[in-house]
């Protein structure tokens, strides 16, 4: 897999400085972004779909943030939502050092009230990108499905947990089976959904591209 995600990688277009800069200080600092392979999904879905309208759930120091107002048209507006006070306050800064600050809007707290805000404010999103916590996954769930358009497209990360959801549970070193048994949920409801059209897209970490079913 790493051979395979080596070789799509190196098709992805250079980043502009400020995005470069924003990546090296996340590989220098461990902070997780999203990694190169699995952009080129991203990107390809933005300007196919060049939605209006997006919201990411965990935003770290960023990085994505700013790549998809630089993917998307300059109508586009983003926001996007971080929990962690130190990880924000980079955000900011760096969010801030863009040509597309104006298009970002940062949301500082806890998903799930903001998206219950947000739901309770009748907000609309044609895009959302969700890679926060992995174990929430079907929580927040239910306040994407009130969020997202009815043609909206809905992009999840890290769904194949480095390989280790396609093992048994057995297989699961203790302390990871929680977020095993939370991920395999979210995928039986996803995939299995009525509601939902899913596919598993084994790129990077894995991403679950789902559209409504019309
Ligand atoms: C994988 S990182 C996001 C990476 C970012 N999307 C990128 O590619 O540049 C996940 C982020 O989600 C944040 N997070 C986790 N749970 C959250 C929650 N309940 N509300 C808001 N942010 C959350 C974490 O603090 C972390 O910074």
């Amino acid at each position: 897999m790493d051979l395979i995600d080596g070789y799509i990688g190196s098709f992805e277009p250079e980043l502009p400085e400020n995005l470069k800069k924003i990546e090296e200080y996340g590989i220098k600092n461990l902070v997780p972004i999203i990694r190169t392979e699995s952009r080129s999904v991203l990107r390809f879905l933005l300007k196919s779909r060049k939605p209006g309208r997006i919201l990411e759930i965990g935003t770290a120091i960023g990085f994505s943030a700013c790549y998809m107002a630089y993917y998307s048209a300059s109508d586009v507006r983003i926001k996007t939502i971080e929990k962690m006070p130190e990880r924000a306050e980079i955000a900011a800064e760096n969010i801030k050092k863009t040509d597309n600050s104006d298009k970002i809007t940062l949301c500082f707290g806890d998903a799930v009230e903001i998206m219950q805000k947000m739901c309770e404010d009748n907000e609309k999103f044609d895009f959302i990108f969700m890679d926060a916590a992995k174990a929430q996954y079907s929580n927040y769930l239910t306040y994407i499905k009130k969020l997202l358009t009815d043609d909206g497209l809905l992009l999840t990360d890290n769904i194949l947990q480095e390989g280790s959801v396609a093992a048994s549970k057995f297989s699961v070193i203790r302390r990871d089976r929680t977020i095993h048994q939370r991920m395999r949920e979210f995928l039986d409801e996803m995939m299995r959904s009525e509601e939902f059209n899913s596919m598993i897209v084994p790129v990077g970490d894995g991403l679950l591209i789902s559209t409504r079913n019309r």
